[in-house]
């Protein structure tokens, strides 16, 4: 569907860009012609999905080891990334989280995902901001959220509130930026099979076949089609999509928040005797 060079006049910054949907965008962005920047905390994720792009793509890929709670450390890479070229786009992607019941949290476990998600975002945005805003650069911005940054969840409750405080970021400086040429957009995935989020979200392979159970479509999502929606919104074709989030879920937010959705459990007697029901 994509021309190859869809994203060749971009050079993107992915947080989190070693692992998981990061490492997807990373490999499908190089894929279209975009040069790269990846971080997070870890070299050796960083260091093979690199090799892995730079094997089967011409794309530059810069890595950094850096911690985006540390604003220090952002502006370190910042200062090296600007220095060998503009930096067209961030993907706010690296996140934290884990469930536990809320009563169980220390405070510490409450910073522990706040100062990643929230905090992190925050950073890392406000410093590539500046300098675009310096230098009169136009860009885009597009975050990685979750459906219930809107609904809430139990059990996740700090990686819902900095995920509601990343959307309401989003929001705001896409009104605030946008006269300045920055954009910025959301994704809110639904469950795509990760081993970051699996081994810390989900239990068992029960919790597992429940998840795609009441998925309206019965199945997880592709890495490959959350990085082709992340392309198309860091493409030129959406240049008049500003303050957006895209739902890439199956329908599964939908599923639970419908009133008479649960009535998909009757049976087909269950439907017939209906049909004489108040008549
Ligand atoms: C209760 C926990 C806990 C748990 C940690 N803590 N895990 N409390 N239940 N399962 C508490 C610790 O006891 C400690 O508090 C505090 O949190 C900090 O713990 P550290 O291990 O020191 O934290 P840190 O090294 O900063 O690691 C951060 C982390 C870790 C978030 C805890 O999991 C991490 O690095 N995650 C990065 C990758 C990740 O999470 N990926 C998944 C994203 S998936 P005390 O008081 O004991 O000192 C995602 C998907 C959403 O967001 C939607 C899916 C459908
Ligand atoms: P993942 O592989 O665990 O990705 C998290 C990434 O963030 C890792 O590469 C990690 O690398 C990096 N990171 C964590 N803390 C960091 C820090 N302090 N500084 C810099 N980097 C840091 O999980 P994923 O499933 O791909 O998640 C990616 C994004 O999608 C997240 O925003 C997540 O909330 C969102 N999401 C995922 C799903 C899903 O089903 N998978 C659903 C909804 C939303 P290091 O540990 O090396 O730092």
């Amino acid at each position: 569907m994509f021309e190859k060079t869809l994203l060749n006049k971009e050079r993107v910054l992915i947080t989190g860009g070693g692992t998981g949907l990061g490492k997807a965008m990373a490999v499908r962005f190089a894929e279209l012609g975009a040069n790269l920047i990846l971080c997070g905390r870890r070299k050796e994720p960083l260091e093979e999905t690199a090799a892995e792009i730079q094997k089967k793509t011409s794309s530059q890929v810069d890595i950094f080891s850096c911690d985006v709670r540390s604003p220090e450390q952002i502006s370190q890479m910042l200062d090296q990334a600007f220095a060998k070229g503009p930096v067209t786009g961030l993907v706010n992607n690296a996140a934290g989280n884990f469930v536990s019941r809320t009563e169980d949290l220390s405070s510490r476990a409450v910073d522990a995902v706040l100062n990643i998600v929230l905090h992190g975002t925050a950073y890392m945005t406000l410093d590539c901001g500046k300098r675009w805003i310096a230098a009169g650069q136009k860009a885009s911005v597009l975050s990685i959220v979750t459906t219930y940054a809107w609904t809430g969840s139990s059990y996740v409750v700090p990686s819902a509130m900095a995920k509601a405080g990343v959307l309401a970021m989003t929001r705001s400086l896409a009104v605030e930026w946008g006269k300045k040429g920055i954009r910025f957009n959301a994704i809110a995935p639904g469950p795509f099979p990760t081993p970051g989020a699996w081994e810390r979200l989900i239990p068992n392979g029960d919790i597992a076949q429940t998840i795609l159970n009441k998925n309206p479509l019965g199945r997880a999502g592709e890495h490959i089609e959350l990085a082709n929606l992340a392309s198309f919104l860091m493409s030129s074709f959406t240049g008049f999509i500003n303050g957006e989030v895209v739902t890439i879920d199956g329908g599964e937010w939908l599923k639970g928040a419908g009133e008479f959705n649960f009535l998909e459990s009757l049976t087909n007697q269950d439907w017939e005797a209906m049909k004489t029901r108040g008549k």
